[in-house]
């Protein structure tokens, strides 16, 4: 494989704007409701620069030149009782990159993590219109646990 996987540096302003830039850009994909502008980005960097902490996992994908192909941030949330889970907030591989695995290995990474975490366990938020994540997700053992149905007023 071509690329290298590190954890995103939390101090790096403008790795964290490039991230939040195409991030803001996945929810309209599928979504019309979703705006992909200015607002939208500067609530992103501030949820990376200021809600992260240590215990949370956010990992990058780069090329030999250093450019971002991939980033995977999954955040350590309450669970139950004494125990948490991991809440997958994004996961994101560039369209030329893509079928190459890039994917998967960000979320084998992110799992690693989780089991050493001691989580319960991952969770993700998937539209249903979104067939290669619902697709990956499934090939890697994520199961369907609920439905959330909505009505277009
Ligand atoms: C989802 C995403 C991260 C996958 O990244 P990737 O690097 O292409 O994934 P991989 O190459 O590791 O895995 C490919 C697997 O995805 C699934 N997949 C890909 N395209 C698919 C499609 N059109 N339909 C169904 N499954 C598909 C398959 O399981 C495939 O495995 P296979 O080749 O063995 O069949 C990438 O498509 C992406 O960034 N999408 C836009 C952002 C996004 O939707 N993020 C998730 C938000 S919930």
């Amino acid at each position: 494989m071509k690329f290298t996987f590190r954890r995103a540096d939390l101090s790096n302003e403008a790795e964290l704007r490039t991230i939040a830039e195409i991030d803001a850009g996945i929810p309209p994909l599928y979504d019309a409701d979703f705006r992909n502008d200015a607002e939208t980005i500067a609530k992103e960097l501030d949820f990376f620069k200021n809600k992260l902490t240590g215990e949370d996992f956010f990992d990058v994908a780069v090329d030999t030149q250093g450019r971002i192909v991939g980033f995977h941030l999954v955040k350590k949330v309450p669970y139950l009782r004494d125990l948490f889970a991991g809440a997958v907030y994004t996961l994101w591989v560039d369209p030329i990159d893509r079928n190459n695995g890039v994917g998967t290995i960000l979320k084998q990474r992110g799992e690693a993590w989780a089991r050493q975490s001691k989580l319960d366990h991952l969770y993700t938020w998937i539209h249903s219109r979104n067939q290669p994540s619902l697709g990956l997700n499934e090939k890697l053992g994520y199961e369907i646990v609920n439905y959330k149905l909505k009505k277009k007023l």
